[in-house]
């Protein structure tokens, strides 16, 4: 029984881990052990209660509540805040009742003077060792409550002041850079202020005790299901005990609970891992894979984008062109970027007008998607519905339907201002002119673009608290997609913000893939790869082969890209026969390696960053047959060798991997160090891929 209530402790177990926490003597709902899955109900701790008074705090200072607010002389960070209508600004929940199936839980909590119920939903998700909390407040009274902290949850670690926080960081063009940082005393705040999930840091956090590594060592990981402003808040008290604050963003919010009204926080995920980061990471991506991905069961196809080779230059001829050899090439796909709707001739103009240019493609975009399918491909569109230029017909016609405020500058971003997605009526126009587009053409793929960050966040004409604006804008957003996906279910959604800016678990409910950043060098994409890998699986990631870093070896950037969901974007119009015979090649190798890389295990036998050597490796389910990838992107003149082991293999079962010799059993594969030539093999941007294949008994002696 997977929830248990023993004894006053919850008890929360999946597979392998446990979460309890019960009331302790203060009455308080209080944590008491995160960790490894024990055999008995009675080895569970109980919760903490209250110390001494101590000067300048209270007891309950120092109580890990599962929900804390704030009030008392409490001064730990809380994950609730809140004005009564009469200007109280204190909030105490406590504990009225629970409800609980075998993989649920609600916990009822209650103000102990206001009509506020808080409710704390805990689902299990047992067999991937993860755990969801959300959280939903209720206004049981008849005046409005003002809410202007409501946190997912919060999550404490084993008491302990030493961690260490791994988290991911960056900025357009240089995303997800993975940091690695002694866990400070006091507050450590990642956030996004900018709408979107961001570029600069990303709504996933791993601790562990400072000697973790891919395989072995105790990390405790989570993430929040949401695309707006967020905050991760770790906190390390004065008395050593450590806890992360996750959810929506406080910074500038406000939301007013109406007599009988309920809000509902997105959910955070959270899981403990006994073996490192990697049985962490996959933990996520067998989860996201199985259930959060829409169409993750579809093999994706290899596809050509024609953005990097002709820019806003889209027209019907030289499209035709590129499809042709892309088709040539092996693609199954050729979509069109930006570039091909009214007035869309330099970034200043057309965002917002979703119909063809019909200087561009006259009559439409018959002619071309009809040339795409003859050549056996899918044809897929760009979009980019949350922004306007200035110069288009919607804003002329809607001047009022951007976030601003009317007595400031409407700054531009890229030259385009940020439609108001909390109006329902901007919603219903998007929904309206998408619904009609992808009914009219026979579009099997789009890409959702969004390429800035809001400014002056203001909504003029918003029926209640203007602040609502960054919940509600986001929850607008959702019901687009989600309308669209419903309509057109055989759509395969790109999500993209200039890259890697909205990479968060909730895009992955609208979106099959994520392009992670418009930087497609490939030496330095093999380490935005690696941190997206932390979160997410290959299954979610889009890559492309494009002409940035063109003195690289084709092949090591074919490589690269083949490490997830592949496409091509170089000017395919230049490159030679040789060229074109060798992406044909690695194409066709893809395809064959496909299955194992969007639906396989993944391995990170040597880290990308800031390495010169990194490699990786996939297995299938079954762990009969694999592929390792091995990169050399510089190495100093002295290194003796490059050598590294492989991993997933079954201990007893017997494997060949390709350019070594030898069937062996996994365990003696697993305890080799393989060893990979420098110069005149692996050189710097080399590269290669070997096979990992079970073979029969019978084979060895
Ligand atoms: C930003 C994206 O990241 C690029 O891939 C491309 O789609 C451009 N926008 C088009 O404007």
């Amino acid at each position: 029984m997977p929830i248990l209530y023993h004894k006053g402790l919850f008890i929360l177990q999946t597979d392998a881990t446990a979460y309890t926490f019960g009331l302790n003597q203060a009455g308080l709902l209080a944590h008491s052990y995160w960790g490894r899955r024990l055999p008995y109900a009675d080895d569970y701790p109980a919760p903490a209660n209250p110390g001494a008074w101590g000067p300048f705090n209270n007891p309950a200072h120092l109580t890990p509540e599962e929900y804390p607010g704030y009030e008392d002389m409490k001064y730990i960070d809380p994950c609730l805040k809140c004005t009564f209508a009469d200007g109280v600004r204190d909030v105490s929940p406590r504990f009225e009742s629970f409800e609980a199936d075998a993989e649920t839980l609600r916990i009822h909590l209650r103000d102990e003077h206001y009509p506020l119920r808080v409710t704390l939903h805990y689902r299990l998700i047992p067999q991937y060792d993860l755990i969801e909390r959300w959280a939903t407040l209720t206004n049981l009274g008849d005046v409005p409550i003002t809410l202007e902290r409501v946190f997912s949850a919060q999550w404490h670690l084993p008491v302990g002041d030493r961690y260490r926080l791994t988290h991911l960081h960056g900025r357009w063009f240089d995303e997800m850079h993975i940091e690695r940082t002694p866990l400070a005393r006091g507050l450590t705040v990642l956030e996004s202020r900018r709408l979107t999930s961001s570029h600069h840091h990303y709504p996933w956090f791993a601790l562990d005790a400072g000697s973790a590594d891919e395989e072995s060592g105790a990390v405790w990981f989570g993430l929040l299901d949401w695309s707006g402003n967020w905050k991760i808040a770790a906190e390390v008290t004065d008395y050593a005990s450590t806890r992360v604050n996750i959810g929506i963003n406080d910074w500038d919010f406000a939301w007013q609970l109406g007599a009988g009204e309920s809000f509902e926080t997105p959910p955070t995920l959270a899981g403990f891992s006994a073996a490192g980061f990697g049985a962490a990471s996959r933990a996520l991506h067998n989860y996201v894979r199985d259930h959060i991905l829409p169409h993750s069961d579809v093999p994706h196809k290899v596809f050509y984008n024609s953005w990097e080779a002709t820019l806003f230059d889209v027209v019907f001829e030289t499209q035709a062109e590129l499809a042709t050899r892309a088709a040539d090439l092996g693609a199954e796909m050729f979509m069109i970027d930006d570039g091909w709707y009214k007035g869309r001739f330099s970034q200043t103009t057309g965002l917002g007008d979703w119909t063809p240019d019909e200087r561009k493609f006259p009559g439409g975009l018959e002619r071309l998607i009809k040339h795409v399918n003859d050549l056996g491909m899918d044809f897929g569109l760009w979009l980019e519905p949350e922004m306007v230029n200035p110069d288009s017909d919607l804003y002329r016609a809607h001047p009022d339907w951007v976030i601003h405020y009317p007595t400031r500058e409407r700054r531009l971003g890229r030259d385009a201002l940020h439609l108001n997605l909390a109006r329902a009526d901007v919603q219903d126009h998007l929904i309206e002119s998408l619904d009609h587009l992808l009914s009219r053409y026979n579009i099997r793929y789009a890409k959702w673009d969004m390429n800035r960050n809001v400014s002056e966040p203001g909504w003029p004409d918003a029926p209640g608290e203007p602040r609502e604006l960054w919940v509600r804008y986001v929850q607008g957003l959702y019901r687009v997609w989600r309308t669209l996906r419903e309509k057109h279910p055989q759509v395969i959604w790109q999500s993209c913000s200039g890259g890697g800016g909205r990479t968060d678990l909730a895009m992955l409910r609208y979106s099959d893939v994520i392009w992670i950043s418009d930087n497609s060098h490939a030496a330095r994409r093999l380490s935005i790869q690696e941190g997206f890998s932390l979160m997410f699986p290959a299954a979610a990631m889009q890559t492309w082969v494009t002409d940035q870093g063109a003195e690289i070896p084709l092949r090591f950037r074919f490589h690269a890209a083949m490490c997830g969901m592949l496409g091509i974007g170089a000017d395919i119009r230049k490159w030679d026969t040789q060229q074109s015979d060798e992406a044909c090649t690695l194409i066709a190798q893809y395809k064959d390696l496909r299955p194992l890389i969007q639906f396989g295990d993944l391995y990170r036998l040597r880290p990308a960053d800031q390495n010169g050597f990194t490699a990786l490796q996939y297995m299938s389910k079954d762990q009969s047959t694999g592929v390792l990838f091995a990169f050399c992107t510089y190495i100093p003149q002295h290194e003796p060798s490059l050598t590294l082991r492989v991993r997933g293999l079954r201990p007893d079962h017997l494997y060949t991997i390709e350019g070594f010799e030898g069937v062996r059993s996994g365990t003696a594969w697993m305890n080799l160090d393989l060893q990979f030539g420098l110069y005149g093999g692996l050189g710097t941007f080399g590269s290669t891929i070997r096979r990992i294949a079970q073979v029969e008994k019978k084979h060895h002696v």
